[in-house]
């Protein structure tokens, strides 16, 4: 039940922290008397579930007020799971874990041979998750393990081959089975990819008991994700971000079982990425040809630590609109705009008209396909301005030859579709943003259509007429993170569902998932980890846990302790509201 209001405000002077307190006073009351009720509960956090609070949103200047839906002050039976797995049972009898006895160890009959890089990897990250970086108490002995203590999680990898040296694909097997009981634990899974995944929901599974002991309940468990990708956009271009704020952000992405890292890594504004083939483009187009720039080593390098968690790279070169910064380095490639009948010294797309700008983008793919490994590739398409080439003589006169009338859809989809037979040679597939598909372009039958325009009815209008011309589709509208609002709105991204549309389920089945999008015009490596998460982490378990996953209250309580958890491990993820976690953020 939702209590809408709206009123105009001073566009200036909007107080909401004065009048949010005095309505959330009646929240605190709640909170006082749930502390007696509930002392035996060790996770504080829940404790700050408030029964009821206004939320207020700005949308330009009026103020939206809403009167929020009441959060229960409940322990989820899950704990702190996110994303909540496909089957969970947790019962009520529990174990201790301790740093001295405790072990992450290959099972005897797992196909992972014991110099798996990967795994030995995540075994010490998930070790040091579940005991905190503490120094162990005294050298590592086999000393016995007391009645009730869990000793040994074993990680089986069933398949011949665990894939521990290959890339992660959209095809790959993420799936895990979990069993927590005495005398050890058992993950397994078919490959390396699911048992990332199920090294992160053990580590979900360890909590303190009320002396602060590691504790962990039996817990049979069976997971696979809903669909298979499931993404964040970076912006490296409106700001350049420091290589450590990427890895950080794909650490956190692997705690939430995020699997694609979309990487929009040049734009109009700058063009950080070091090509060795054309290294005059970062020279010139970058913020700084030596300390705004990614060199072959920090691709490398980021590719890498997304590979160890199970994350693929797909990077976006987008064309033939959003490339300003692209014709500082390259001579003749954008099209010179004209005033009347000079050029105006300003220019537009990339010129779709010259023979020299498709030899470029054949070197330049060349290159591309052989840096990153992905199958896929982005190539953008979007947002193309056609002001330019209306301007320009020779293009009006192209237009003429080519019978294109005065229809500048018909030379976009002309150099798009040469820039797709040009990528197609180099054995990618790819990504394109809707207005390609939009534009009629014609595009190979396994080309995924990327959706992002318009509100909730266009949007699932445009799923519904992608997915019945055959495409596969990926789903980002409802979640544009850059744009924020005053209150809960990690409520509206879990809502929405990428397969609510008109279709059959045929066309349901060529959803292949989506992305959280976080566009940096005001965002740079100082704001957004905290931007970012735990908001990301709503559309988290939308792409990951079954469909009927809905429970609001249950998914607020299971976010509240999973964004502490991230705060534990050093992540800066805002609150969802007032509330405290047990372990604060300290910064540096
Ligand atoms: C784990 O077991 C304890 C009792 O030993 C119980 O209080 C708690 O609710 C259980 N946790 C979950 C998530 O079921
Ligand atoms: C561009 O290439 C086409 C086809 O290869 C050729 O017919 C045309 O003459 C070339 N144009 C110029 C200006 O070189
Ligand atoms: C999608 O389909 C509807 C109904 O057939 C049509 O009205 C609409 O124009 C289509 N939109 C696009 C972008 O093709």
């Amino acid at each position: 039940m939702k209590k809408k209001r709206r009123r105009k405000i001073s566009y200036d002077a909007p107080q909401p922290t004065q009048y949010n307190s005095a309505v959330c006073s009646l929240g605190l009351v709640t909170l006082l008397l749930s502390v007696n009720m509930m002392t035996s509960l060790k996770f504080a956090v829940l404790l700050l579930a408030f029964s009821s609070c206004l939320g207020l949103q700005y949308r330009d200047n009026y103020i939206i007020e809403e009167e929020e839906e009441k959060l229960t002050v409940e322990a989820s039976k899950y704990g702190s799971l996110w994303p909540l797995p496909q089957k969970v049972q947790i019962s009520e009898v529990s174990f201790k874990l301790t740093s001295i006895s405790f072990k992450i160890v290959d099972a005897k009959e797992s196909s992972a041979s014991p110099s798996c890089g990967l795994l030995q990897d995540a075994y010490r990250r998930y070790y040091e998750y579940v005991f905190g970086t503490a120094k162990r108490q005294g050298p590592y002995t086999n000393r016995r393990a007391g009645p009730g203590e869990l000793t040994e999680l074993q990680v089986w990898i069933t398949s011949p081959d665990a894939e521990c040296d290959g890339y992660p694909s959209v095809t790959s097997d993420e799936s895990y089975e979990l069993t927590v009981d005495q005398p050890f634990a058992v993950l397994k899974a078919p490959k390396v990819w699911g048992a990332l995944h199920g090294l992160e929901t053990f580590s979900q599974l360890v909590y303190e008991d009320e002396y602060g002991a590691k504790s962990v309940n039996t817990t049979t468990i069976s997971d696979f994700p809903r669909f298979a990708h499931r993404g964040i956009l970076l912006d490296s271009s409106r700001h350049f971000l420091p290589i450590k704020v990427i890895l950080a952000n794909l650490e956190t992405m692997a705690i939430n079982k995020f699997n694609v890292f979309h990487w929009h890594i040049v734009d109009d504004q700058s063009f950080p990425y070091l090509s060795r083939t054309f290294p005059q483009l970062s020279q010139q187009g970058a913020y700084h040809p030596y300390t705004h720039v990614y060199t072959p080593a920090d691709v490398k390098m980021v590719i890498e630590f997304g590979r160890l968690r199970g994350i693929r790279v797909i990077p976006e070169f987008d064309t033939p609109g959003h490339t300003q910064s692209w014709g500082k380095g390259q001579p003749d490639l954008l099209t010179p705009c004209y005033s009347g009948s000079q050029p105006s010294g300003s220019f537009g797309p990339v010129n779709p008209i010259l023979n020299t700008t498709y030899d470029f983008m054949t070197q330049f793919f060349k290159e591309i396909s052989a840096v990153f490994p992905d199958a896929y590739v982005h190539l953008g398409g979007d947002e193309v301005d056609f002001t330019c080439w209306k301007s320009n003589p020779d293009i009006q006169k192209f237009m003429k030859q080519q019978g294109f009338e005065e229809d500048y859809r018909k030379l976009e989809s002309f150099y798009i579709q040469r820039l797709l037979d040009i990528v197609t040679t180099t054995q990618k597939g790819y990504i394109i943003w809707q207005e390609v598909f939009d534009n009629g372009v014609k595009l190979k039958p396994d080309t995924i259509i990327h959706v992002w325009k318009g509100n909730q009815q266009q949007y699932q209008n445009e799923m519904a007429n992608v997915t019945a011309s055959g495409y596969q589709t990926l789903l980002s509208t409802p979640w544009y993170l850059n744009r924020i609002s005053y209150g809960q709105d990690w409520r509206g991204h879990y809502k929405a569902d990428p397969q609510d549309f008109k279709g059959t389920e045929e066309q349901k089945k060529l959803v292949i998932g989506g992305e959280a999008c976080l566009w940096g015009e005001y965002v740079d490596g100082t704001n957004l980890t905290p931007r970012l998460w735990p908001r990301a982490s709503a559309v988290a378990e939308r792409l990951w846990s079954a469909k009927d996953v809905t429970d609001i209250n249950d998914a607020y309580n299971r976010l509240s302790m999973h964004r502490c958890r991230m705060v534990e491990r050093g992540i800066p993820a805002e609150p969802l509201f007032s509330s405290y976690c047990p372990r604060e953020y300290k910064g540096f």
